[in-house]
């Protein structure tokens, strides 16, 4: 076996679009004609929980309607190859969506998760993915609070697993990004702290996103189509 390599990959909601999952800017992607300060922010949760409430709960139970595609299992697949032969991987996402997980990836949500519910009051995060009516709250379990928030990152809060994002980064020789408008910090600025410390970097997108470098190998097109062959490709090479 050649030297060991140290994968990084990081997705974004590009990576859900070919299962169905509208993306937020880019390619005719909105936010399902929602304004962000509305829905998802510290600050509307406060003010109108129910309309953010809504808006949450009607993605939460549009997860049943998709499916993982080709990218998410090329990804799952890599993860396992490059593991069984000593080297190393670490998928972390922007995805709130599961589609990661239920490929068989290992991720780091770092924007938090759909189907996780967290308690304001004690703490407590909550795997839920049954009490999905738009009108009604669910109850913390542990401490009887009448309103868990959906366990997702909003704007103006810190990104979740930072120590693990910035381990995997200090190793990283490879870094991919898959179907992020790389505008959202600090996920975006992963690029290029890898690009610093000598990694090569590979990214895929439908539209150029705002932080590619020349540097950057770019594979312009749907990750469906375009990350399995490349992945098969990197496999072989970079395992040589
Ligand atoms: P965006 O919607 O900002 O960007 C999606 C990117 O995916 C765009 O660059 C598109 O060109 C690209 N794209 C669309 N369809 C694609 C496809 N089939 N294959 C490959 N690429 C495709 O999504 P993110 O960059 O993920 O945060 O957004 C970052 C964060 O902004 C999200 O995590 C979300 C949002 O605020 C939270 O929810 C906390």
């Amino acid at each position: 076996m050649g030297s060991r390599v140290a994968v990084v990959v990081l997705t974004g909601a590009g990576t859900s679009a070919d299962s169905g999952l509208a993306t937020f800017r880019g390619a005719g992607g909105t936010w399902e004609g929602y304004r962000v300060e509305d829905v998802a922010t510290p600050e509307a949760w406060a003010r109108d929980p129910a309309l953010v409430w809504r808006f949450y709960q009607m993605r939460r139970a549009g997860l049943g309607a998709v499916e993982p595609n080709a990218a998410h299992f090329a990804l799952a697949r890599m993860e396992r190859e490059l593991h069984a032969a000593g080297h190393g991987f670490t998928l972390i996402s922007q995805n709130v969506d599961d589609l990661h997980q239920r490929a068989g990836s290992t991720v780091l949500a770092m924007h938090g998760q759909l189907l996780q519910l967290a308690c304001e009051r004690c703490g407590t995060v909550t795997v839920d993915s049954e009490h999905l009516d738009p009108e009604r709250f669910v109850p913390c379990d542990a401490c009887g609070y009448e309103r868990l928030r959906p366990d997702i990152v909003w704007f103006g809060e810190l990104p979740k697993l930072l120590d693990e994002i910035e381990a995997a980064l200090a190793a990283c020789t490879h870094f991919v990004s898959i179907g992020t408008s790389g505008v959202v910090y600090p996920a975006a600025g992963l690029l290029a702290r890898a690009r610093e410390r000598g990694a090569l970097t590979f990214v895929n997108s439908l539209d150029q996103p705002e932080n590619l470098h020349p540097t950057d190998r770019f594979l312009p097109g749907r990750a469906a189509l375009v990350m399995p062959p490349a992945i098969e490709r990197w496999l072989v090479e970079w395992m040589k």
